[in-house]
């Protein structure tokens, strides 16, 4: 969720019929998506979901696929940047959402790296991105190469 910008795109771009998991761990980040959703027409396809993306299994009902999915790394934006997305929980989340993934359906992972702890994630998420087989799986890299103080790296997958 974080200050709730993705989830608001995503509750856009699925339609009436759709709908959009969104996770943090920190209340503020909660509120902050509740109210960007407020009095929008949008409200109604999202569920805020109180807890890590490592979770999700528990809150997904069997049989549900994912069309799509964003991970915007790193800490909440003007708040402590001590609490930070983590290698370990951020490769469950993406063994447990690949698992629901439909063909053809992708992930977004935008890693920021210039934190403590970033360098770690994004060299998880690498790794993680780059033994993914390609007889399943069409992974990307894509990456500022003119710009100064670790600009964002994004990776995609998308399944065969
Ligand atoms: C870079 S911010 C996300 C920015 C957000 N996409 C936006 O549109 O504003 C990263 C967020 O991940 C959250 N976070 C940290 N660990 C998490 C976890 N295990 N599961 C879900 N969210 C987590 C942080 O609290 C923080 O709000």
């Amino acid at each position: 969720m974080g200050n709730g910008h993705d989830t608001l795109f995503m509750a856009e771009c699925v339609g009436k019929t759709g709908l959009v998991y969104a996770f943090d761990i920190q209340a503020q980040a909660i509120e902050a998506t509740k109210a960007r959703l407020t009095d929008t027409p949008f409200e109604q396809r999202v569920q805020l979901i109180f807890d890590g993306h490592q979770n999700l299994a528990l809150y997904l009902p069997k049989g549900i696929t994912i069309k799509a999915a964003i991970f915007n790394l790193g800490y909440l934006p003007k708040s402590d940047k001590s609490i930070i997305t983590l290698p370990n929980t951020t490769k469950k989340a993406l063994d447990a959402l690949l698992e629901r993934l439909e063909p053809k359906g992708r992930v977004v992972l935008v890693a920021y790296y210039g934190h403590e702890g970033g360098e770690a994630e994004l060299s998880t998420v690498r790794h993680y991105c780059e033994q993914l087989p390609q007889e399943r799986y069409n992974v990307l890299n894509y990456q500022f190469i003119n710009q100064k103080n670790q600009p964002p790296i994004l990776f995609c997958i998308e399944k065969k």
